[in-house]
């Protein structure tokens, strides 16, 4: 199996372990026959130079990856990139890094005590995107940086994996379009991210995405273990552009509000 190829296995092994929800939706859609597509994956991480967006991306351009779009998010103040493969068969990738300079000290010092802990030789490996979390820390720190940032928080807990995989419902068989998809998986028991709507984005901007709230999951702080937002499961329409391609891009409105999906509720 070429390295690529055993990267996007191993975390796709890892956000199925982690993520029963997820493994839940993807049997049930096999089990009507459906064959399911990954639209794309999602990464987080801090911008801190050690461990930053283009550190994250490394082993996927080593395995082929080639940077596209790039995306701001000022109001939750991450900035993001997209990298496509020429093998098609391949999920696009998406990475987002959080702008931990533009938060109070407090949150700079709590961040960087994380990345102090990884090892040195981290930034290079080839497993780095699915090293987990390499720190650890304790829940009244998860909760001062949930405090300014879901997604500090979530870096916090998890670390370095997928944050997100996405079934590509073009390529689904038995919905006609995300509405029932989204039905379906209600009727089933699921819980949808409502921020902004069930359904972001429209054939206007030639991409419709939903996404489940995401799982509970359980971290071991220094202080004890604690249920926390763990990851969610992601659905994606995609439409043709006036040329006829369909658009691989991404909706900075619409992923604006998916990344809501990890927020904790209460
Ligand atoms: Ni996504």
């Amino acid at each position: 199996m070429a390295a690529i190829q055993h990267l996007l296995a191993r975390l796709w092994a890892d956000y199925r372990t982690l993520n029963p929800q997820a493994r839940a939706i993807h049997d049930l859609l096999e089990s009507r026959g459906e064959r399911v597509v990954n639209d794309h994956i999602a990464l987080r991480t801090y911008d801190d130079p050690r461990v930053d967006l283009n550190t994250l991306s490394a082993p996927f351009l080593d395995g082929g990856y080639v940077p596209k779009g790039q995306y701001a998010f000022p109001e939750k103040k991450l900035f993001a990139r997209h990298f496509e493969h020429p093998d098609k068969e391949c999920p696009k990738v998406f990475i987002s890094e959080l702008k931990v300079g533009e938060f109070p000290d407090s949150v700079q010092r709590t961040v960087k005590s994380l990345i102090d802990q990884a090892p040195a030789d981290l930034p290079g490996r080839a497993d780095f995107p699915v090293a987990g979390r390499t720190w650890t820390t304790a829940f009244p720190e998860y909760e001062s940086l949930r405090a300014h940032s879901e997604y500090a928080a979530w870096m916090a807990a998890w670390g370095f994996r997928a944050n997100h995989f996405t079934v590509l419902a073009n390529a689904l068989k038995t919905f006609k379009d995300l509405a029932e998809l989204n039905s379906f998986l209600k009727e089933k028991g699921f819980k949808l991210n409502a921020a902004g709507g069930e359904i972001k984005g429209s054939p206007e901007v030639y991409l419709e995405q939903s996404s489940t709230l995401a799982d509970q999951g359980e971290v071991r702080f220094l202080d004890g273990t604690h249920r926390v937002p763990a990851c969610y499961y992601e659905f994606a329409r995609r439409y043709p552009l006036p040329d006829g391609q369909l658009y691989e891009g991404f909706v900075e409105k619409s992923a604006d509000k998916i990344f809501e999906s990890t927020n904790k509720r209460s």
